[in-house]
């Protein structure tokens, strides 16, 4: 992989992303959610990734375990061994006690064995941005090596954005964004992103034109229901990140 400005990246990722694996369907972040969006024809999924104690990068949304795991506490306080014995599944429904959070090597293997691509959003737990957006890099830039299609790397957190850019400036970035801040634009560029991934209610005429006049993408997240994809896919963005895998088809 080389590296590209935004201007002449050639776009390899398909309009349809299922979130966090599979939506609500299987308990999000776990092989059992990826494998579930998979047969519901995703071609591509996005994942949260954060940093444990002893830096293992592993998949959790939440900086804290209870809502989705056994455990208690912050989940980056703990070491991989611990949270490997977590069960991530229970919370979600009987048929999926059992199911371990995932390693991110786990879902690239998965992906990888499989030609399925990946967004990877670098989800910190709070005060480590940076390292986070370090390890997620490395760790990226390690497992997808010699892969035609990198995974896309994005975050809220312009922090952990700018690390991953120091650690693998090869990997394709995207700022992610749920208000159009002060100088949101700007930052995007800085951090030489490929696209902006927002909040679907934040795209209009204008704001696409001014992504795409720059040379990035627009993606959408999270576009639950058709009313809205229809709305984001005749002002011309470019990719939809769904829950709603068994809504979509994503051919
Ligand atoms: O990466 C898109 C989306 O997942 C961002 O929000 O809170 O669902 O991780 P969240
Ligand atoms: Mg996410």
């Amino acid at each position: 992989m080389t590296t590209l400005p935004a201007t002449h990246w050639t776009w390899p990722y398909p309009r349809w992303i299922a979130h966090r694996g599979a939506g609500k369907l299987a308990p999000e972040n776990t092989l059992a959610a990826f494998r579930l969006g998979a047969e519901h024809g995703f071609r591509m999924f996005e994942c949260d990734a954060k940093l444990s104690a002893d830096g293992v990068v592993f998949l959790l949304h939440d900086a804290t375990l209870a809502r989705t795991t056994n455990g208690h506490g912050i989940g980056g306080d703990l070491p991989w061994h611990d949270l490997s014995q977590l069960d991530a599944g229970s919370w979600h429904s009987r048929a999926f006690a059992g199911e371990a959070p995932p390693t991110l090597e786990a879902l690239a293997r998965f992906c990888l064995a499989n030609g399925h691509l990946l967004n990877i959003e670098i989800k910190p737990t709070p005060g480590t941005e940076a390292a986070t957006g370090e390890a997620v890099a490395r760790e990226a830039k390690r497992l997808w090596a010699g892969a035609a299609v990198p995974p896309l790397l994005s975050s809220f957190k312009p922090e952990a954005l700018a690390a991953a850019q120091q650690t693998a400036p090869e990997l394709p970035r995207g700022l992610l964004v749920d208000t159009l801040w002060d100088g949101w634009f700007e930052k995007a560029q800085v951090l030489d992103c490929v696209a902006v991934v927002a909040n679907y209610a934040l795209w209009d005429a204008a704001t696409v034109a001014r992504v795409h006049g720059a040379g990035m993408k627009c993606l959408s997240y999270t576009v639950n229901d058709d009313w809205a994809a229809q709305h984001l896919l005749a002002l011309g963005t470019d990719g939809i990140i769904t829950d709603r895998v068994d809504l979509f088809s994503p051919c």
